[in-house]
């Protein structure tokens, strides 16, 4: 499998997530198997402006490798410079959002506005793929709302603008995360275009990563959200067999997971990263309610690992 240049070990990708694929995380499913992982969103204006937040959300290791840049944003030449200013940069793939649903970043036009003007599509990709010899990927949607279901179209500009995949969640941007993924409309892509296509949306297990792979022919699929607190899943993919892991080997992943914070973003942001993933590593687990209530009030990490020990391991 590959995208561009870039050999792929499996077709199992861990998709983009603000807020959730930081470089800790990141490591973890890559360690766990996924072939590709992909930075949470990044804005090319941002970067144009040396934001310092982009500087964290930029930071990567060898070991996560192949990874994926995803930038977003709408002016083709801010994107272009961009796209060449990182070229440099230990990334392998670059990928264009344009599905993020969310308001201040629609009411910009950036985003899956983007799926309401095709021209400026082309226009973005063409721009982009010129600037930079790393294989360009762009996710998108069904299309914006039920009436405008446009995924076909854009994805064939898309290609032919250059890009060496397209990633296609099937909901529409009114949709959010509602609702079930449309998986007809990444089969109708599919059909449609000759670069690889990864299929994204409701991918919780290997049984529905099968199903959706023979329901519509992608080449690859993604996984966001039930990678959360569960990066094994993507053991579970690459060795094509459910994987439960035991007790213990959630709390060993939820520490290093503490500690990869800790190193990346120092031990402020590393506790207030942390209350999240450890509600969700924690779902179904013995006493985890009364873990979730106690985590706010913890400040060090020191506290994290006493708290995760006290009340989910109490007998050693
Ligand atoms: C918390 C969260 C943050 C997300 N951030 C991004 C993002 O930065 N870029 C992007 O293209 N998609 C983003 N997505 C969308 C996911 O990549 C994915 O398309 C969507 O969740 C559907 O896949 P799933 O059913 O496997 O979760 C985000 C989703 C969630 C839940």
């Amino acid at each position: 499998m590959k995208i561009g240049n870039i050999e792929l070990k499996n077709r199992y990708v861990l998709a983009p997530m603000a807020g959730v694929s930081d470089l800790p995380f990141r490591l973890l499913c890559s360690e766990y198997g996924a072939a590709l992982v992909c930075t949470e969103m990044v804005s090319a204006k941002a970067l144009h402006y040396h934001n310092k937040n982009t500087v964290e959300l930029m930071q990567t290791r060898p070991e996560e490798r192949p990874v994926s840049l995803q930038i977003f944003g709408s002016e083709p030449d801010i994107m272009a410079e961009q796209a060449k200013a990182i070229e440099d940069q230990p990334f392998d793939i670059l990928d264009i959002n344009m599905g993020c649903p969310m308001p201040k970043i629609v009411n910009n036009g950036d985003g899956s506005a983007l799926m309401k003007n095709p021209k400026l599509v082309g226009e973005v990709v063409s721009a982009v793929v010129k600037a930079t010899v790393k294989p360009v990927t762009v996710k998108i949607r069904k299309g914006f709302d039920a009436d405008h279901v446009n995924a076909v179209e854009i994805a064939k500009i898309i290609e032919d603008s250059g890009a060496a995949a397209v990633h296609v969640h099937g909901r529409t941007r009114t949709q959010y995360y509602e609702g079930k993924a449309d998986w007809s409309i990444i089969k109708a892509v599919k059909d449609a275009v000759k670069i690889p296509v990864i299929g994204n949306g409701d991918v919780n297990s290997y049984e529905d990563a099968c199903r959706m792979i023979e329901e519509t022919g992608c080449d690859m699929v993604s996984v966001a959200r039930g990678a959360k607190g569960a990066p094994w899943i993507f053991k579970e993919l690459a060795e094509g067999k459910k994987y439960t892991p035991s007790n213990e080997e959630r709390i060993e992943v939820m520490k290093r997971h503490i500690a990869l914070e800790l190193e990346t973003k120092g031990e402020f942001t590393a506790v207030r990263e942390m209350r999240k993933h450890i509600c969700w590593y924690t779902t179904g687990m013995k006493n985890s309610s009364h873990l979730r209530t106690r985590l706010a009030e913890v400040e060090t990490v020191e506290k994290l690992y006493e708290l995760i020990d006290e009340i989910l391991c109490p007998n050693t």
